[in-house]
């Protein structure tokens, strides 16, 4: 067992001492640079004037597409967006110069100074009329099993319908930003708070047009991520560093959250079609289902995240003949990214929207149909993979069990009995989510550990601490491992001089990969160590053991301590550093037959959720989230606990409140907190209630603690189902619809819609 532990980051944050880039010392000849982006959505460049603003005194340059020496070009999957505009703009807020200046003030008026002049073209908003007018990132993909078409027509329901989720602004309370500081030679350092450290240095190495090697990335700790630095730092992190190729002085660039707002890409908004078939005794028999990704104006991740949606189109179900089809489709907002879940939230808000309409149009309460069609053990999933270690009856009836549910919803019948203004609902939301980067060649990681000859250990892995707490997790692999106390370890930054051509740190795998790599490491040092003790205490290397900060011989603690080993290893000549690397085994997909074994394993959960809507204003209060969540043998429960909590928060803000809005030129409308709601204290759940599933975890989760970023972010999308059912309680003529955010404007519609 390992020993659980605090975040040990807690006292610096909480002293507010914890550092961050922008609390970087600058040099005393650091410049500040700032963005000059796009004042509509699409366009054609007919000129720009910077004369005005580069006359300004302390303006030292104004950078454009004219300045890059290398590629201008910052595209990771595909190779379709620049890092400064050229002849057109595509999206409002495309960054087209970077002014860089002795301060943020002097740089924010210059750029008040640049005037342009652009030829409109039309704006497409919506992935639906992206469709229409086949504006497509890529050609669609279409996941199959079975054969859904021709097995329509045995079964005895079969219904349509449309559903639309809305993208989510990420907020991580610190903006984007990065700070680059020349070194000697034209070696660049950029400190970055990104989530992908490799895919920064690779990207400022293309476009500057020099070797990996001249860029060393580092990230100490991120204020949140939540996806939406995989790859949406690097742009700001590029053109830093394109400044300092050219002034050979340091840049620091910290977006406003003003502009972080308008020139950064969100969640995907989704419109979706199905169809689904069941037959009398409730079995999905059939789904079709077609999604219209809204990717914005550059693929940015959008074909991975696309690709994920496919994956839990079926969430936690079997069915046996899927037929799934998704276009990323091109539009005039900011190229969409990465956003907890990655797509997968998407697609499963789609399958419980199809089980809502069947549920309603037959007449019977959604869980019967959820209950029916629960995955099992060797279900196939509609891309191959076949379903083993399957946790999702087991989640589903054992929070039916523990939270009494039968009780629970008893109590909510008898309240909306006795209530007329006040109407109560209640759902369940299963959920199952696949562990692995969907691109089977992104799931490896290394770690490279130093004793020093004290006997104090420093750490370094490809993880970036974005408050999810993977250093912990390293710090408690390694401490167990080496068998020493806490205290004598260090986790260091993120740095590609480090550790290189790392991942990002996403997809939940962070603490999977790099925890394995570090468990690696960490054993072939005690290998040696252990054959090293056996010789200086002659015994046989199989009595030794090192814990306790000591050496045992045969469960008996030996006069060799930690510190006296590491000096015996000093003189001895034994090596004190290590380096691992760990690729996840037994993974595979094949992308031209869209069939493998993608994930390592998957998460599963139930989450029930009970709601209150006040039917004369619309609003609506959340009572209860109760989960059974499966974290495998979580290795920190604590940590595991908040994750779960700050996922749901998520979620939840995801289907209720959070609502982006665009104008049909383009323009982000929700542009800043006053008129873009999160949840927070007061609209949040007034109890949450988390119980560990008791399951033997998977061999492929690092100490068979289980991945738990991502996966609870998907029990929010009960909530929608519980207003929904509320809803219907107070107004039997309310026509179903799947429009997230279920707001409360849409609520009080929806209790005064009129039949027909
Ligand atoms: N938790 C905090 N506090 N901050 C974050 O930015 N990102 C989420 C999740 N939890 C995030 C977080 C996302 S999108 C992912 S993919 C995972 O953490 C990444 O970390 P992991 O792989 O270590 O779980
Ligand atoms: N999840 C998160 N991020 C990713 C993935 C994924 O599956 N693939 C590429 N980036
Ligand atoms: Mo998380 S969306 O994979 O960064």
């Amino acid at each position: 067992m390992l020993k659980t532990m605090k975040n040990i980051d807690s006292y610096t944050h909480v002293r507010g001492e914890s550092l961050f880039v922008d609390d970087i010392i600058l040099r005393q000849d650091a410049l500040f640079g700032l963005c000059f982006d796009s004042p509509c959505a699409h366009g054609k460049i007919k000129s720009v004037d910077y004369s005005k603003a580069e006359a300004l005194d302390g303006v030292e340059k104004i950078f454009t597409y004219k300045d890059v020496l290398g590629e201008n070009q910052i595209g990771g999957i595909i190779p379709d967006e620049p890092l400064w505009a050229e002849d057109e703009v595509h999206f409002w807020g495309q960054p087209i110069a970077f002014i860089v200046a002795e301060s943020e003030a002097i740089a924010k008026k210059a750029r008040a100074l640049i005037t342009i002049d652009i030829e409109e073209l039309p704006v497409i908003t919506t992935a639906k009329e992206a469709k229409e007018k086949e504006s497509f990132i890529n050609a669609p993909r279409s996941f199959k099993l079975g054969d859904a078409a021709s097995v329509f027509s045995d079964c005895d329901y079969v219904y349509e319908g449309e559903t639309f989720s809305n993208g989510q602004e990420h907020l991580y309370l610190e903006t984007q930003g990065c700070y680059a500081i020349p070194q000697e030679n034209g070696t660049i350092k950029i400190i970055s708070s990104t989530q992908g450290p490799t895919q920064v240095q690779k990207t400022a190495a293309k476009v500057l047009g020099i070797p990996m090697h001249k860029i060393e990335v580092d990230v100490i700790r991120l204020g949140g991520g939540f996806g939406g630095k995989e790859d949406q730092a690097t742009p700001w992190a590029v053109m830093a560093a394109v400044a300092v190729q050219s002034l050979n002085r340091p840049v620091k660039y910290i977006l406003n959250r003003h502009d972080d707002l308008r020139m950064t890409g969100k969640r995907h908004p989704y419109s979706s079609f199905y169809k689904i078939g069941l037959t009398k005794d409730l079995k999905i028999k059939a789904f079709e289902v077609e999604f219209l990704q809204n990717s914005g104006a550059a693929a940015d991740l959008s074909p991975a995240i696309a690709e994920r949606t496919l994956f839990h189109a079926t969430n936690s179900y079997f069915i046996p003949n899927v037929s799934s089809t998704v276009f990323s489709c091109k539009t005039n907002l900011p190229p969409n990214t990465a956003f907890r879940g990655f797509g997968g939230p998407q697609g499963m808000f789609v399958i419980e929207s199809a089980i809502a309409d069947a549920a309603d149009q037959i007449g019977v309460n959604r869980r019967h149909i959820q209950e029916a069609n629960l995955l099992a053990e060797n279900d196939e999933f509609s891309y191959g993979q076949i379903a083993t270690q399957v946790e999702a009856r087991n989640s589903w009836f054992t929070a039916k069990e523990k939270f009494d549910f039968d009780q629970m919803e008893e109590e909510v019948i008898a309240f909306n009995k006795a209530n007329k203004r006040f109407k109560k609902g209640v759902s369940l939301m299963p959920i199952a989510f696949g562990i692995s980067f969907t691109n089977t060649q992104m799931n490896h990681a290394r770690a490279l550990i130093h004793i020093y000859q004290d006997g104090s250990v420093g750490v370094s892995t490809g993880a970036v601490e974005m408050g999810q707490s993977v250093n912990t997790k390293m710090l408690q692999v390694a401490e167990s491992v080496l068998g020493i106390s806490a205290s004598k370890i260090k986790l260091e930054t993120t740095n590609t001089t480090r550790v290189a051509n790392t991942s990002p740190s996403a997809a939940s795998s962070t603490a999977d990969l790099n925890g394995k790599a570090v468990e690696m490491a960490c054993n072939a040092l005690i290998d040696r160590l252990t054959k090293l003790a056996s010789k200086t205490l002659s015994c046989e290397e199989n009595t030794i053991a090192i814990h306790d900060d000591f050496v045992f011989v045969d469960g008996k603690k030996s006069s060799l301590s930690w510190e006296d080993l590491i000096i015996q290893a000093m003189a001895h000549r034994v090596a004190l550093s290590e380096n691992a690397h760990y690729a996840t085994p037994k993974i595979h997909f094949d992308k031209t037959k869209e069939r493998g074994h993608p994930f390592a394993y998957h998460v599963y959960g139930t989450a029930i959720t009970t709601v209150t809507v006040d039917c004369l204003r619309g609003r609506y209060e959340i009572d209860a989230v109760k989960i059974v969540h499966d974290f495998g043998k979580s290795m920190n429960i604590g940590i595991d606990l908040g994750q779960v909590e700050g996922a749901l928060a998520q979620g939840i803000g995801w289907m209720t409140m959070e609502e982006i809005a665009y104008g049909a030129d383009g323009r982000l409308l929700s542009n800043a907190l006053s008129t873009y709601k999160v949840p927070d204290v007061f609209s949040g759940p007034k109890t949450i209630e988390t119980i560990p599933l008791e399951t033997e975890g998977h061999e492929l989760a690092i100490k068979k603690s289980k991945a738990v970023g991502e996966p609870p972010l998907m029990y929010g999308i009960g909530v929608y189902f519980a207003i929904q059912q509320a809803v219907k309680e107070f107004n039997p003529n309310y026509k179903l619809e799947f429009h997230s955010p279920f707001t409360p404007e849409k609520v009080l519609m929806g209790l005064y819609q009129k039949e027909g």
